[in-house]
């Protein structure tokens, strides 16, 4: 039945709504496997980092003349630098374009709210499969289909982005590709704090605990902490300067960046701020509070970490005040109160920290200092009060000889000594301006992974520096703590992180959530959204009988109570070209005690520990190298590092390798496309060629560079097990009905793969694709663990099957799509992904 209100009438329904951005436009990013149609132009550039130092070592300053751009204004010889091994003034950047692979267009919470709906009208459990937001949808899917080949040429509108690949290489992808130079007005930091090569990442999507004895771990999570501490601390600088200089072309002139580190590094860091961002653009140091308990470990606890922020250019910035409600119970300050007998008093200790001890109807009050923080020469007179003549203060009084006189009549004065006060009640500025540092930051979040940043502080980073639709980027998405606060705000955001657990964290966290939906101050969000308004007496207000000054409380948008608000729609990308150029990342091989780790090719590596006879081959193909087996030649053709083996990397290296005359081709890959089981079985089809899709392990160069035998680091590639069942329903629809069965995993202890059903524990979520395109998979079902029960009933007046919050095996039914064709990816609990593509007949 239908809740009721007041006066028995039916409540209406919520609205589930989200926001959207397609008035801002931004160019098109390839699907997977179209990267390759880009001009293959510029692959690296080169990335300056130097404001100044290398001249002034070299010279001792700049000389005249000299028109090499100093970017900051900063005097090499007057300002003093950081040096540590290893630093340079230039880098080669492997440009690489972002590839989409996946498109979230539904919010499974969403999906839930509306079968719940669905299922409360029909009164029967099996409602068909809502889909709240179809239209979009169907619009993303379509859009402009044909010009998928203009990449980059064509506009289309804003989808936030959630990115797999080094910060690196996607703050210069964003920059070269994306068209973000100067486009981003906050960032949002919040590195390895390098102090602990353990301390920073987590092994499995489900938990925030760390099997230690479990060492292996996702490749490039390796790879980015082993080049962050391969020299300690001197790579942890060259990392964050490399980053910290491509931050700054992306911010905006009023854009604003937040460090978050530790006290360890704190000093460095900021040293480096220095440098990258100039000194003059220095806005603050935030220490906020991280736990509520001193471990006892260390001889005085830090119990903080610390931000730092720095403008792009302060003369430039955005800021925007923000108050907080003020709590005085226990503040020094307020240590008086008034009574309705006027009579005043100074609170006792005890009642200071607990109000409730104060006498019925007190007023606290606070004295405030009535001299101004400059000179006021209207001010500068001596003022009689009670008949005692006070001398002005150093600067005046901070209102004129009439303000004096109101303030006296309306009892606003009290002398401390041989000086007057003013008089101020907590009831008439009940909020106060943010300042540092944050005390109030600790708990609340729920916590899903093992570094993860209260949203609290993220959130006021961003108050103060953007305004609604405006751009924030995270280069470490970590649980996506970042883009969870940008939703709930109506930020744009773009995120990224080498953690495939990080990027499955992150994903899950973003469909589960619920916002409050706060009411647009026009019809775009852009144009700002409706804020509560406050006011607060202040000495000016009260001396010259004005209106109290008047506070607007960004942090508190009007919400809209009829409507609930979910993520809006975003896409999962990742880096790639399959050009041997953009493959040529490096590994850091394994060295001896005291040497420093070397780097040897990413693509030989690999060559040579899938076979050790195999000879390279040039620098152009997609064939990398070739073995000989007893019968015929092999062609081996590797994957990329950041991205996946696509259907037109499998077909190119078989064009190749069949112009070579060689029969065999053998595809590694950390991660295939969808559509790759497809493109096998076409191309055997044919008769002539044989393919193999081998899977390299996810721990294959930590291990391997070690290891020996092939057979422990590559297996053929395992597609999840479904079913997939059609049916008709009534007379004339057919319904399709997947069921997931199980998933290939790579038991990373016995170093083996094994199917493991799909309810043994293993699966951290599905997603199915209804109607699959062959070049971008779309989100229409999805499927995990909530762990935790949202309570929806509250906000929708729902009632909720529990199981729907529980890892679900079986599809909803859904119609047979344009396509024919179904997908199902499969994440583990490790964050490693596969996916399967099924043809309806
Ligand atoms: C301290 S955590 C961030 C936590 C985040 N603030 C949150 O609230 O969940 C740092 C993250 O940076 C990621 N990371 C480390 N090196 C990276 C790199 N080179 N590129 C992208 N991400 C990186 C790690 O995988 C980790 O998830």
């Amino acid at each position: 039945m239908a809740d009721r209100g007041k006066g028995g009438k039916p409540k209406p329904e919520k609205k589930v709504t989200r926001y959207t951005y397609d008035d801002i436009k931004e160019p098109r990013t390839p699907e997977t496997g179209h990267t390759s149609l880009l001009p293959a132009d510029e692959q690296v550039v080169t990335l300056s980092m130097d404001n100044g130092w290398s001249k002034a070592i070299k010279l001792g300053k700049l000389q005249e003349g000299d028109r090499r751009p100093v970017v900051v204004d900063m005097d090499p010889a007057a300002d003093p630098v950081l040096f540590w091994a290893g630093k340079r003034n230039r880098r080669e950047v492997p440009v690489l374009p972002l590839q989409r692979n996946e498109i979230v267009s539904e919010s499974r919470i969403a999906q839930i709210i509306e079968r719940a709906r669905r299922a409360a009208e029909e009164k029967s459990g099996a409602a068909r499969q809502g889909h709240l937001f179809a239209d979009l949808e169907k619009t993303l899917r379509e859009s402009d289909k044909s010009k998928r080949v203009e990449f980059y040429t064509h506009e289309e509108g804003w989808k936030n982005k959630l990115i797999c690949g080094d910060s690196l290489h996607v703050m210069e992808s964003l920059l070269h590709y994306e068209n973000l130079r100067g486009k981003v007005q906050m960032i949002y930091f919040d590195p390895p704090y390098g102090i602990k090569y353990d301390s920073n990442f987590q092994q499995r999507v489900d938990s925030i605990k760390n099997d230690e004895k479990d060492t292996a771990d996702d490749i490039l999570t390796i790879k980015a902490f082993r080049d962050t501490w391969s020299l300690g601390v001197h790579s942890y600088l060259s990392y964050l300067n490399e980053r910290l200089y491509l931050a700054r072309e992306l911010l905006t002139e009023q854009g604003s960046i937040f460090v978050q580190i530790s006290d360890e590094n704190l000093h460095v860091a900021r040293c480096l701020l220095d440098e990258v961002f100039g000194r003059r653009n220095f806005v603050a140091v935030i220490p906020f509070r991280k736990k509520t308990m001193p471990l006892g470990t260390t001889l005085i606890e830090q119990m903080a970490d610390f931000i730092l922020w720095y403008a792009r250019d302060v003369e430039r910035i955005t800021f925007n005040k923000l108050y907080l409600p003020q709590n005085v119970e226990g503040e020094f300050h307020h240590c008086w109160y008034e009574l309705p007998d006027r009579t005043r008093h100074r609170m006792t200790p005890e009642q200071l920290c607990n109000h409730s001890l104060l006498p019925d109807g007190a007023r606290v009050y606070r004295l405030k200092s009535l001299e101004p923080s400059g000179p006021m020469d209207s001010g500068m007179f001596d003022y009689k009060f009670e008949g005692k003549l006070y001398p002005h203060p150093k600067n005046g009084y901070g209102t004129t000889l009439k303000g004096m006189d109101r303030l006296k009549a309306l009892r606003r004065f009290q002398p401390e000594g041989n000086r007057l006060t003013f008089i101020l009640y907590a009831d008439e500025s009940s909020f106060a301006r943010l300042t540092t540092p944050w005390n109030d930051t600790v708990g609340a979040d729920d916590k899903q992974f093992v570094v993860q940043t209260n949203s609290r502080v993220v959130e006021r980073c961003m108050l103060m520096t953007t305004n609604p639709g405006d751009l924030v980027l995270d280069p470490t998405c970590g649980s996506g703590t970042t883009a969870f606060v940008a939703e709930r705000w109506g930020r744009r955001w773009v995120t990224c992180d080498t953690s495939r657990v990080a990027i499955n964290v992150a994903r899950k966290r973003l469909l589960s959530s619920t916002f409050t939906h706060y009411r647009l101050a026009g019809s775009r969000l852009s144009e700002g959204l409706i804020y509560r308004r406050v006011h607060r007496t202040t000495l000016g207000s009260l001396a010259n009988d004005e209106e109290p000054q008047e506070l607007v409380l960004i942090n508190e948008p009007e919400p809209d109570k009829s409507t609930l608000r979910v993520v809006g729609p975003f896409e999962v990308a990742s880096l790639g070209r399959y050009s041997l150029e953009d493959w040529k990342g490096y590994v850091v091989r394994e060295s001896g005690i005291g040497e420093a780790a070397k780097l040897e090719n990413y693509i030989e590596v690999i060559c040579r520990l899938y076979r050790k006879d195999a000879a390279m081959q040039g620098a152009t193909g997609l064939v990398h190298a070739v073995a000989e087996s007893e019968k015929q030649k092999i062609a081996i053709s590797v994957g990329p590092l950041s991205g996946r083996v696509t259907g037109k990397q499998i077909n190119d290296a078989v064009q190749d390798a069949l112009a070579s005359g060689i029969l065999e081709v053998h595809v590694l890959g950390w991660a295939f496309e969808a559509n790759v089981g497809e493109v096998k079985s076409q191309l055997e089809k044919r008769g002539t060629v044989k393919v193999e899709l081998m899977m390299i392990r996810p721990d294959t160069l930590a291990e391997g560079l070690k290891a020996t035998n092939p057979e422990m680091l590559f297996s053929p590639l395992a597609l999840p097990d479904i079913e997939v069942k059609v049916s008709k329903n009534g007379k004339t629809e057919k319904q399709v009905h997947v069921t997931l069965k199980g998933v290939a995993l790579f038991d990373r202890k016995r170093r083996t793969t094994e199917y493991k059903a799909a309810d043994s524990g293993y699966i951290s979520a599905w997603y199915l694709d209804e109607d699959y395109d062959g070049d971008c998979f779309v989100d229409c079902q999805m499927f995990y663990d909530f762990k935790k029960t949202p309570n929806i009933k509250a906000a929708l007046r729902v009632e909720v099957e529990p199981e729907e919050f529980t890892l679900k095996l079986d599809s909803q039914p859904f119609p047979v799509g344009v396509y024919k064709r179904i997908a199902v990816k499969v994440v583990d609990v490790y964050g490693n992904e596969s996916t399967v593509v099924h043809e309806l007949k």
